[in-house]
């Protein structure tokens, strides 16, 4: 023990091996020292036969549920750490272990219990408060994992994974300045490391410094997602041949990627077939934090206040039952609620839904995409409402028909699009979004059987400060079949 104690880990195994040789019980120390050196597989056959036959020996449990959580087997570290906290409530280091092998189970409201209860005996312990700042990050209390990271990076301003957490929570905040000074902290204490590098290459990329993000890009390695932002950032700058290298780069790495995928498309001019579910679910899930903020606050996002202001000047208003395709985090359920109606909603990206559902102005969520959705189900509304969702879809002949069929005769169709004043469907390399022409989806929309088709041309939104030119167009499936 005093080998090991003084880190000669070589001599002090040796040493306990004679000891286990002899009947001298080492199963801790010596599972201790393995855990140390990572070597969790061989710690865990230490460890198993005294956890079965002493199931009231604390620090196996402990040991144990450390091992089988770094070797994978999360479930079974989580019973051993819960008999640790059932043997010694509220011991820091039982907390810890619980608390971590829930996180890794997506545990997280478990593990913030861990976690306070560990601080409770333990005030300031800075690995409690790092695992619990985590736990609140993915419980998407972002501005209270924001304020715990701020504080560990106070009082331990060396602590790499602090600072790297801390940048990633104030970028999901859209808080770009800050994200980018906590890369910088990370890049001085680990200027070698190819994450931290990478992380703060897409720091300066979302703070506009796009030509200094490309050295920490070839240093870091770069992977797709990274080039691909590097390549969205060089077309914003009308750099069009840069982002064709950057996106090929991405693609060369990640061809799988949907986000790839469809901008590599995008540059290319083609139409990406079909709906890119994959794609949009993990583009909002990814943005559901921040996605009322930037869209609504900083880039004037206006469809749900002026689309029920449209409905009426069309004496639209007599509905009851109202579905809301590409619902996002609810602001047009928020607008429409109220005078007993009842609106169900339908989104790919459950993030979006969690935030939606929060709003208590919907009946029913669906985790679905859209046109699956409708040819699906047999229910019908009064009104189906899709705003800035058909931005995000090419072909939307299937989605007119299916629409039709699940409006109650009579009902009312509506939605935003982005006007193409040129080709029918145009695919944005900029923003990657689509942009329909008016004249073919009224086509469309006749096509389908719908009649009484009205436009009004509006401004959608900001894109890097100017106006996007979109419409509101409202259809109706007529009381009877002509
Ligand atoms: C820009 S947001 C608009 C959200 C909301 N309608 C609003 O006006 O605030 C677009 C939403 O449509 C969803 N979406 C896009 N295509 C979809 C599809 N094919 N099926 C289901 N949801 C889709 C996205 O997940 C996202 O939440």
């Amino acid at each position: 023990m005093a080998l090991h104690r003084a880190g000669k880990f070589e001599e002090a195994e040796a040493g306990y091996r004679d000891c286990k040789r002899s009947g001298i019980d080492v199963a801790i120390p010596l599972s201790a020292l393995l855990l140390q050196q990572g070597r969790n597989a061989e710690a865990i056959i230490e460890l198993e036969p005294v956890a079965a036959a002493q199931p009231e020996n604390f620090s196996a449990a402990v040991n144990l549920s450390i091992a089988l959580r770094q070797q994978g087997e999360a479930e079974r570290a989580l019973d051993h750490a819960r008999r640790a906290c059932a043997l010694r409530p509220g011991d820091a280091s039982a907390c810890n272990a619980r608390g971590l092998a829930a996180l890794a189970m997506e545990g997280n409201e478990e593990a913030l219990a861990a976690f306070d209860a560990g601080l409770k005996s333990a005030p300031g312990n800075v690995p409690l408060e790092l695992h619990r700042a985590k736990a609140l990050r993915n419980l998407g209390r972002l501005r209270d994992a924001l304020a715990a990271f701020e504080r560990i990076v106070k009082v331990a301003p060396g602590m790499l994974e602090a600072w790297r957490d801390l940048g990633v929570v104030q970028a999901r905040l859209g808080m770009v300045g800050p994200a980018l000074a906590s890369a910088t902290q990370a890049r001085k204490l680990a200027p070698d490391d190819s994450e931290v590098l990478l992380e703060y290459a897409v720091a300066l990329l979302r703070s506009g410094r796009t030509a200094e993000a490309e050295q920490f890009l070839e240093r870091g390695g770069g992977n797709g997602g990274v080039w691909l932002m590097f390549g969205q950032a060089l077309l914003r700058e009308g750099n069009v041949q840069g982002a064709h290298k950057a996106i090929e780069r991405a693609y060369a790495l990640e061809p799988g990627s949907p986000h790839v995928q469809h901008f590599r498309a995008a540059l290319s001019g083609e139409l990406p077939e079909g709906i890119e579910s994959d794609y949009i679910r993990g583009l909002f899930d990814d943005f559901a934090d921040r996605f009322e903020s930037t869209l609504v606050n900083s880039l004037g996002y206006g469809v749900p206040n002026r689309l029920p202001v449209f409905l009426a000047e069309q004496g639209v208003e007599a509905f009851t039952d109202i579905l809301d395709l590409g619902c996002g985090t609810g602001l047009m359920g928020v607008e429409l609620a109220g005078g007993g109606r009842r609106i169900d909603g339908v989104d790919l990206s459950e993030r979006m839904l969690a935030v939606a559902r929060e709003k208590k102005v919907y009946r029913d969520l669906h985790a679905a995409e859209v046109l699956a959705f409708l040819q699906a189900t047999q229910q019908q509304w009064d009104l189906i409402v899709a705003a800035d969702v058909f931005v995000y879809i090419g072909a939307l002949k299937s989605i007119f028909a299916a629409a039709w069929q699940r409006l109650r005769p009579g009902g009312h169709f509506v939605f935003s699009i982005e006007r193409s004043d040129g080709a029918e469907t145009q695919l944005v390399a900029e923003t990657g979004r689509y942009r329909h022409q008016p004249q073919a989806l009224c086509a469309a929309l006749e096509e389908a059987g719908f009649i009484g088709i009205r436009q009004e041309d509006i401004v959608i939104r900001k894109e890097s400060g100017h106006p996007v030119a979109g419409s509101l167009m409202l259809a109706q499936r007529p009381l009877r079949l002509a």
